[in-house]
Order: structure tokens, then C-alpha cells, then sequence
């Protein structure tokens, strides 16, 4: 099969793609004929390796697993011993190793709906579980801002408040105003021109880069600040923001939270059915062959994606 291919940790262009032996699944894992793969943030650090720390996950010194790749919707090829409910032939999304790839496996993944393509199913688990776990306890006719509200995680976070009955203040910049302003936000704020103003139930912070007096600022005492996401961690760690939250979380009435999200089929297959109910949509921006995923997460990284971005075989 054709796999894009790395011996080494480096910057994206250290893919190469090759024939490479199909993985067998094991009992608990499908075998799947991948259809699409998504890119995300987290592809960028299993190909680079950094921060380092992520290294203890990924492989000291080289991937473990060399064909990077999460985010899957394809057909079930084969089924290990243990896998029960699902049979070569159905369709499924969720979470894969490998998936940029034609074959890849898979431990975590559900039934796709049917009024999905394969490319918009390849979109959700990552970013909308993500989205679903910043948004843990929020309730109809809150106020919600999201900053960072044009990527993957954003689009999908303020599609499920504004879902929830939440009233949404959706933060981007310029070139997602249009993309944004479609997903059901009751404002949006184009952070290039206006300051960030007002007091919020829940901010879920996805861009990073801000500091914390001045997202605090714009929670309510008593509401809660959720970290999600942040680039500028450093090459080490990574984990800055998080621990921020941690060192001042004694010193604020405000509840600070930085989750770590895991999709898990219980929230997979709740997504599932608000995308069949059509409450929710993929924002999908891009397809790139699987030959260009290097110019696709540079694409991401350079912050050209508008919500989500896929790779198909
Ligand atoms: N905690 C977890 O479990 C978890 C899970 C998944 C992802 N993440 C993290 O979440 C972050 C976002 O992931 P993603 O996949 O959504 O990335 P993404 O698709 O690149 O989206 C990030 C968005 O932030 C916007 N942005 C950049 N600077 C901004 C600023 N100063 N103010 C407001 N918006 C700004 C970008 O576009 P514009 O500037 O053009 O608006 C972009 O749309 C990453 O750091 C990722 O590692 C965390």
C-alpha cells in the first residue's frame, strides 16, 4: 500500500511516500481502507517530534509508529478477534495509527452517518471531541466566547455552544470572518480591529498567545476559563499555558481549566448523531492528495485553514 513514510523526526517534508506492507490489526483494532485522513495541529507534532516531551508518546528517537496520522473515516477491511458490532464493509469515523495511508488501523472509530462524505467524517474526532470536552457544562443561554473560532477546534466549538443553546461571541481574524459568521455565532470579532471586551460565562481559549489577566478579565466571577490549545509552549515542554492554569488556579474565583481531550466512542457517537441531525456541519476547507501532506500541514501551520483540512488516498 502507499503510505507517506518518515525515519526521523524533522519538518514535514521528511514524508516520503512509499509502498509499504499493510499493519494487520490487533484483536481489539479494525483494519480500514482509508477513504480520508484529517490533518490537525497534533499531526504537525507527531512529524516534528516536538515539544520533546511529546517524544515519551511518539518515540525517543524516532516514531514509533512511522506513518503519522489520526483522524480517519474509511471502510472496515478486517476485524481483529475481540472486536464486536462492526464487520468488513461499514463505514466508520474516528480516531486511526497511521492513517495517512490507504490502509490504516483503528481502535477507536463508530459508524459514519450517512449524510457525511467521507472527507467531512474525517474532520470530526479530533477537533469536535476536543470541542465537546471545552464545553463540559455549559448551558443554555449562557454567554460563550471562543477565540480561535476559524480552525479546526474552534469552527466545531462554537457550532456545538451555539448547539447547546449557548449565545456565542466568536473571535477570528480576518480572512475566517465569512466561514465564522456561518457556524451560528451571535458575534463575531475580527481580533485584528476590536479589542476583546465584555464578561462571558465560559471562554474557551483555542488561539493561546494572550495573556491570562487579560482573558480572566473577560470571564465572569465565578465563570470559567478554558484553556485549549497554544502553539507557543517552547520546544521543551510544550505544557506552559497548562501549568500557568495550574500555578494561579489558588489565586482566582474563576475556574480555570486546560483539558486534554480523548476521543472516546461515547462522544464520538453523540457527534454522530447531531451530524446525522445535520445540528452540526465539518467546515471543510481543503483536500490535498496524500502525496502532499507536507503542504498540507504547512498550510495549516501558516494558519490558511478555514476550520478543517483532509488528505485522501
Ligand atoms: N487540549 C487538547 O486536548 C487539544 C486537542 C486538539 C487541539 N489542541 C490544540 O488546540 C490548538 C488549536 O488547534 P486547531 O486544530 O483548532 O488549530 P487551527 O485549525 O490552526 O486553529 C487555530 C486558529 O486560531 C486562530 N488564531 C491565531 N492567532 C489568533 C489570535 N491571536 N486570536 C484569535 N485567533 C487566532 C487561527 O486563525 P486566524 O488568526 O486567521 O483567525 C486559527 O484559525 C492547537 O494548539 C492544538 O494543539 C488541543
Amino acid at each position: 500500500m502507499k503510505a507517506m513514510v518518515q525515519d526521523r523526526y524533522g519538518p514535514p517534508e521528511v514524508l516520503e511516500l512509499r509502498d509499504i506492507d499493510r499493519p494487520r490489526p490487533g484483536a481489539d483494532e479494525v483494519l480500514l481502507r482509508v477513504h480520508a485522513a484529517g490533518v490537525d495541529q497534533g499531526t504537525w507534532h507527531q512529524v516534528t517530534g516536538l515539544p520533546y516531551l511529546g517524544r515519551l508518546v511518539f518515540g525517543p528517537r524516532r516514531p514509533r509508529v512511522p506513518v503519522p496520522g489520526m483522524d480517519v473515516s474509511g471502510v472496515v477491511e478486517a476485524v481483529g478477534a475481540r472486536v464486536t458490532g462492526l464487520r468488513p464493509g461499514d463505514e466508520v469515523f474516528g480516531v486511526g495509527k497511521g492513517t495517512f495511508a490507504e490502509y490504516a488501523t483503528a481502535r477507536t472509530v463508530v459508524r459514519k452517518p450517512a449524510n457525511l462524505t467521507h472527507e467531512q467524517a474525517a474532520t470530526v474526532a479530533v477537533s469536535a471531541c476536543t470541542a465537546l470536552k471545552a464545553l463540559e457544562g455549559v448551558e443554555a443561554g449562557q454567554r460563550v466566547m471562543v477565540i480561535g473560532a476559524g480552525g479546526g477546534v474552534g469552527s466545531y466549538t462554537v457550532q456545538l455552544a451555539a448547539a447547546f443553546g449557548a449565545s456565542v461571541t466568536a473571535v477570528c481574524g480576518p480572512a475566517k470572518l465569512e466561514l465564522v459568521r456561518g457556524l451560528g455565532a451571535t458575534e463575531v470579532v475580527n481580533y485584528r480591529q476590536e479589542e476583546l471586551t465584555g464578561e462571558y460565562d465560559l471562554v474557551v481559549d483555542i488561539a493561546g498567545g494572550r495573556p491570562f489577566a487579560q482573558l480572566l478579565r473577560l470571564v465572569r466571577p465565578g465563570g470559567t476559563l478554558t484553556l485549549v490549545g497554544s502553539e507557543e509552549g517552547g520546544r521543551w515542554f510544550g505544557m506552559g499555558r497548562a501549568f500557568g492554569a495550574l500555578v494561579r488556579r489558588p489565586f482566582t474565583r474563576k475556574r480555570l481549566r486546560a483539558p486534554i481531550s480523548i476521543a472516546r466512542p461515547t462522544a464520538l457517537n453523540r457527534l454522530s448523531e447531531l451530524l446525522a441531525a445535520g445540528t452540526i456541519t465539518p467546515a471543510l476547507d481543503r483536500t490535498f492528495p496524500l502525496g502532499d501532506v507536507p503542504a498540507a500541514i504547512t498550510y495549516l501551520r501558516d494558519g490558511h485553514a478555514r476550520g478543517k483540512i483532509v488528505v485522501t488516498p
